[in-house]
């Protein structure tokens, strides 16, 4: 009975384009694939998931694949996609639950989005994994050359400075490290060098709990997405997304394409940006680079100096600019005190 459903699921569920040029097929194994046009740009691999001190995967059937259906839904914002959902039966002595994964095609972005839904009881550890594995696994990806003709790079953000500090780029391929420490790691663009990264690209990005998921790329270099290692505790009916996203139009205008995805869904607009004093208004800065960078003028403390730049300076400046010399620093120089230090504001601020 189950083997005709997902017969006939099959038939339903291959090939199912919503825009343009991605498209994202399903097997009956519960494998999946993006295509943009005629090409694949990404291979599913496994599913699974840490919980009771232990791994639940769908590649040696402790999380065994129940079945697939198929649906449909509708966003406030993003509009209607069709949705197909891997149903897994996690069970742990006698209890059962229903873990879903949704693969979501889009039909007015060009886009596909991956759910995951923990299902109705709370997935507890008692000793956590590190922070920088993942305790979750959907989606999954091979890293890797899919044959000889195909050229692609990456791109992307990590570490601090919101991702500046660690940023890095390079081959898609499987000798790659792409993610250096998975809460570090931030989206990564994967785009064609064939076209010099100005055609086709995708964008894979955090969809919903950006604080709590993260990527993490396996030894046997699968890019993998899921909720932190070291969270201990998974409530009940949690769900978390991840969204692969598709521009013809390469990095930069591709980039602006998902950036104006995530402003919709998110309803954000670019009032606060627009209305920001330092974007709008000449500013006068000591950051790093700056002349007075942990630098004051000689025989005067940095409040006479800050002081003499307001006052001397002919340009209209709006604001100054204080970088990190003026507070009181703790663990690995981070603020300890949001106030002046004496020594350098003797008046405070
Ligand atoms: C979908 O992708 C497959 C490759 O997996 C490709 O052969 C097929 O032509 C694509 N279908 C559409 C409708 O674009
Ligand atoms: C698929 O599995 C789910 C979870 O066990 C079940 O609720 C549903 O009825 C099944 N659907 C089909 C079409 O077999
Ligand atoms: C990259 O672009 C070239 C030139 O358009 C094309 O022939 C090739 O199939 C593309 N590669 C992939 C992986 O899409
Ligand atoms: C890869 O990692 C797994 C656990 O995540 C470990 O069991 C395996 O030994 C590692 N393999 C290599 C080659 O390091
Ligand atoms: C997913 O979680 C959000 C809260 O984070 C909730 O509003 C939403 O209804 C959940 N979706 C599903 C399908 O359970
Ligand atoms: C989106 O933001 C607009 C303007 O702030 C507001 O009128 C609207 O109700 C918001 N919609 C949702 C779904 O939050």
């Amino acid at each position: 009975m189950m083997m005709m459903h997902l017969l006939l699921l099959f038939v339903l569920i291959v090939e199912c384009s919503s825009w343009g040029n991605i498209n994202v097929s399903v097997d009956q194994k519960g494998g999946y694939q993006i295509s943009i046009g005629d090409r694949v740009w990404l291979r599913s691999a496994r599913t699974a998931i840490h919980v009771d001190n232990k791994w639940y995967s769908s590649d040696d059937d402790s999380l065994p694949l129940i079945n697939i259906t198929s649906g449909s839904g509708f966003d406030p914002q993003l509009g209607d996609y069709r949705d197909f959902q891997l149903n897994y039966d996690l069970a742990r002595g006698g209890i059962h639950t229903i873990i879903v994964g949704h693969i979501r095609d889009w039909y007015s972005i060009s886009g596909i989005s991956f759910h995951l839904d923990t299902g109705d009881q709370i997935l507890t550890n008692t000793v956590p994994l590190g922070m920088n594995d993942i305790r979750t696994v959907f989606p999954s990806f091979h890293i890797e050359q899919i044959d000889d003709g195909d050229q692609r790079g990456y791109f992307t953000f990590e570490g601090e400075m919101a991702g500046d500090d660690k940023k890095h780029a390079g081959r898609w391929i499987s000798s790659s490290q792409i993610v250096e420490s998975g809460i570090e790691s931030g989206p990564i663009v994967i785009f064609n060098l064939t076209q010099q990264g100005e055609g086709d690209l995708l964008i894979l990005s955090p969809f919903s709990q950006f604080m709590s998921s993260s990527f993490v790329q396996t030894n046997t270099s699968t890019l993998e997405y899921g909720v932190l290692g070291s969270i201990l505790s998974i409530p009940s009916n949690y769900n978390h997304s991840m969204m692969v996203f598709y521009s013809p139009n390469g990095i930069n205008l591709g980039i602006r394409e998902w950036g104006q995805m995530m402003q919709k869904e998110y309803n954000r607009t670019q009032k606060y940006r627009s209305a920001d004093l330092t974007i709008n208004y000449l500013g006068y800065y000591t950051d790093n680079g700056g002349y007075y960078y942990y630098n004051t003028e000689k025989g005067v403390n940095y409040e006479e100096t800050m002081v003499d730049i307001r006052q001397r300076l002919a340009l209209p400046i709006h604001y100054l600019q204080l970088d990190s010399w003026w507070y009181f620093k703790g663990a690995g120089d981070g603020v300890s005190k949001w106030i002046a230090r004496p020594d350098i504001f003797p008046d405070g601020l």
